[in-house]
């Protein structure tokens, strides 16, 4: 079976085609971080505009790059959301009208859900439910028990910043372009994890969400000088402090450790309570290699189940994978009633 799939939450356009679920036959995508990379961030207005200007020619590369025409596919699977009211106007409209020319299901996936599916694309055989699921996006960042492909339940979320949205805004802080995430990890390979003592946040009385808005102002705080020891100070001569390159690199490379840190031990917590034995990671985080090897070495015994690389980021074959399955259980598909949703609330578990 032959899945189009059309994703177009944020500042990705991208479409793809995929068989059953698991063979991607092609993965097209047109990035607009050059368009927003002067304003240090996605602005909605402009992501729109840019997804109507390229959602065709990306649909057309799609199928040419997979051999394909629209008449050989079976369903068109969109991404409804999380995300900008606007940008997922374009995609939902761009897959209803294909839908309905075509007369072939219409399939709505969560985004979220998707960068799940996508640790599991290039496995051959499903996971050990329930597994751990990790999504580490600009958007969200949440912990979830997979207890099926397509069933989940939320064990904890952040209150506050994404942990990329607080990556971006950290890279902001140093000057760095958007997205921030690569350009924090690159600093960080040559700086001081040890040097700033920087926490993530404790939410109480929800011991596994997450809050990452103190551990960004703690980052401003040292940029400006303000909770520097006096030796610090006195070593960089004068207040306000003069960045060297060294710093910036030990304060990325502290923040990084800071974040990472924290999701580990909020890991460690919810694999206690739920004896998953398997995590599925997603996100574009997920794409942060001292990330991937912090994790490795803090459960040597658990299956660690990364996207692979075209997959991590937002795409599109994740949106027609996932859909697959989708179709499988509701073979007739949505309504075309589909409308876009900015948020999409997992459910929480039940003490
Ligand atoms: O999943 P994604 O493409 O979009 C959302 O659904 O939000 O993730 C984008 C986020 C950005 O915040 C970006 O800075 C972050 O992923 N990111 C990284 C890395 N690569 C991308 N963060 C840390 N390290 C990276 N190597
Ligand atoms: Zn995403």
């Amino acid at each position: 079976m032959l899945i189009l799939g059309i994703e177009s939450t944020c500042d990705e356009t991208a479409c793809a085609v995929v068989r059953d679920g698991k063979e991607i036959l092609s993965n097209a995508i047109v990035s607009q971080a050059l368009l927003h990379e002067v304003y240090g961030g996605v602005v909605p207005e402009l992501a729109c505009r840019r997804h109507v200007d390229v959602i065709i020619p990306v649909i057309e590369e799609a199928l040419a790059a997979a051999s394909v025409s629209l008449s050989d596919i079976d369903a068109i699977a969109v991404a409804y959301g999380p995300g900008l009211v606007g940008a997922l106007l374009i995609g939902v409209n761009a897959a209803k009208s294909l839908s309905m020319s075509l007369n072939k299901p219409l399939i709505g996936v969560n985004h979220v859900e998707a960068h799940l599916y996508a640790a599991m694309m290039h496995m051959p055989l499903p996971p050990q439910f329930p597994a751990l699921g990790l999504i580490l996006s600009g958007g969200h960042t949440a912990l979830i028990s997979v207890d099926d492909i397509d069933t989940y339940t939320l064990l904890g979320q952040t209150v506050d910043d994404a942990i990329g949205e607080a990556f971006d805004k950290v890279a902001k802080m140093l000057e760095l372009p958007y997205p921030g995430g690569p350009h924090i990890e690159r600093l960080a390979l040559n700086g001081d994890p040890k040097r700033f003592p920087f926490k993530g946040g404790i939410v109480k009385g929800h011991p596994l969400d997450f809050s990452f808005s103190g551990l960004k102002t703690s980052v401003l705080y040292t940029l400006r000088g303000q909770n520097c020891s006096y030796d610090q100070l006195k070593e960089h001569g004068n207040n306000p402090w003069e960045l060297s390159e060294q710093d910036k690199c030990d304060v990325a490379a502290s923040f990084q450790k800071a974040a990472f840190d924290d999701l580990i031990k909020k890991t460690r917590l919810a694999i206690e309570g739920t004896g998953a034995t398997e995590i599925l990671f997603g996100g574009g985080v997920t794409n942060n290699k001292a990330l991937r090897n912090a994790f490795q070495i803090a459960f040597p015994h658990t299956q660690l189940r990364w996207p692979e690389v075209n997959l991590s980021l937002d795409n599109a074959a994740m949106i027609a994978g996932l859909g697959y399955h989708k179709l499988k259980r509701n073979p007739a598909g949505d309504s075309l009633d589909l409308e876009p949703a900015t948020r999409i609330p997992f459910q929480r578990k039940q003490n």
